[in-house]
């Protein structure tokens, strides 16, 4: 292909060479190392599935033993930074809040010693322990609390909704939520992970590599987009309003959140698991109407759009669980940056280990020998 062929998005443009993930867009097929996401959704944990993906292999029972012990003890953040999160306005995106203390990591322990594999080992156990205590900590300072201590006798994800609501979570709900993390941890090379990877090329520390990700996650065509389903859902308001509301979008050439996907042209398996989990939460902690607007919204789209391949996405059903949760809306994306550090990590890894600096070509499009017109004469 000549440089010249400009492809908007870089559409179909490989990026790197990676083992990480695969996508079947045709057939709705996503693994990890290989590994199917059907099985590791029923059979793994988060932190089995982190470990994967970013070592690629699973842990033997003592691996898998002493990595999720070493994260459970570093799940503590550093009192200057929590005191750095207080300052944030309460007012702030909670993503901001994220990126900004992600960041903040570096200036702790940035020493860049990419070669060594102990240091690599830190940053990642470092990285996946703490980004829920911030995410935590943000939510209750916010609220004019104190952040709640990490509980050391819970797992990854039953502390984490500890940590939010400071009420030790229902089991099921706990398992569900660790599903849910286990979905969003790694897909191909998205937005935010090609993000991580232009950073980790140039040799940076994690830190930075895991906070320009976090900044990309943030906007409604990527991570964003599972807040603005729940607006969407609220905005419809009943079954009935379901297809007088598409009819209305689709005239104004709207897009439908939580529908659509570069690569899926089928629905989303991982929509398909989470509307399972869904289903699943609403029998234990009671019916949620939005989920039959949704039910009715997937079938009218499914009739007009279909043969376009806009079907629902990993954002789709993933914000009615987390709302059943009780975990507020604009922490959706953050608690699916919580997810994605893991791919973004194993990005970082494999990056590293063979690198090469990104620095695509443009296509110009400006002016040429233009003379410079002093102020006075413009
Ligand atoms: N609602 C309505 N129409 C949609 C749509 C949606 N959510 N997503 C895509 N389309 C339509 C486009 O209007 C376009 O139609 P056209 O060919 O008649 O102009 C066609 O499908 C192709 O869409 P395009 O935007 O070029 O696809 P893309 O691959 O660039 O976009 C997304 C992928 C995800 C950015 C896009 O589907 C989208 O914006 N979805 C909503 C946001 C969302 O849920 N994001 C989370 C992704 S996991």
């Amino acid at each position: 292909m000549s440089v010249c062929e400009f492809k908007p998005g870089l559409e179909g443009i490989p990026a790197a060479q990676s083992s990480i993930s695969f996508v079947n867009g045709q057939e709705g097929i996503l693994e990890y190392r290989g590994i199917r996401i059907e099985d590791l959704a029923e059979n793994s944990t988060f932190l089995e599935t982190a470990y994967l993906l970013i070592w690629g292999k699973l842990p033997t029972k003592d691996e898998l033993i002493e990595f999720e012990h070493e994260v459970r003890y570093h799940r503590r953040i550093k009192y200057r930074i929590r005191d750095m999160m207080k300052s944030f306005p309460e007012s702030g995106h909670p993503m901001d809040a994220l990126q900004a203390s992600a960041a903040a990591l570096g200036l702790f322990y940035s020493r860049r010693d990419l070669d060594n594999p102990v240091y690599i080992r830190d940053a990642v156990v470092r990285l996946l322990a703490t980004i829920p205590t911030m995410v935590a900590a943000f939510q209750l300072m916010r609220k004019g609390n104190d952040p709640v201590r990490p509980r050391d006798d819970l797992d990854y994800s039953a502390n984490f909704l500890y940590m939010l609501s400071e009420r030790e979570p229902d089991p099921l709900m706990a398992r569900i939520f660790d599903v849910c993390l286990t979905l969003h941890a790694e897909h191909t090379m998205n937005a935010s992970t090609f993000s991580a990877r232009v950073t980790a090329s140039t040799l940076t520390d994690p830190y930075a590599v895991v906070a320009s990700a976090v900044g990309t996650l943030g906007g409604p065509l990527h991570g964003g987009a599972n807040e603005e389903v729940i607006g969407m859902l609220e905005e419809i308001g009943s079954v009935e309003n379901v297809r007088p509301y598409l009819e209305d979008r689709l005239q104004r050439k709207a897009k439908i959140m939580g529908f659509g996907h570069r690569v899926y042209k089928v629905k989303d398996p991982r929509a398909t698991i989470l509307q399972k989990l869904a289903e699943q939460l609403f029998e234990k902690f009671g019916y949620d109407k939005y989920y039959d607007i949704a039910v009715e919204l997937e079938h009218a789209i499914a009739e007009k759009l279909g043969q376009k391949g806009i079907y629902p996405n990993v954002d789709f059903y993933s914000g009615l669980v987390y709302r059943k949760m009780g975990i507020p809306t604009d922490l959706f994306t953050p608690v699916f940056a919580i997810a994605r550090v893991a791919g973004w990590l194993a990005h970082w890894k494999e990056q590293i280990a063979e690198n090469r600096i990104f620095r695509p070509t443009q296509v110009y499009t400006g002016h040429h020998d233009v003379s410079y017109t002093p102020v006075e004469q413009r």
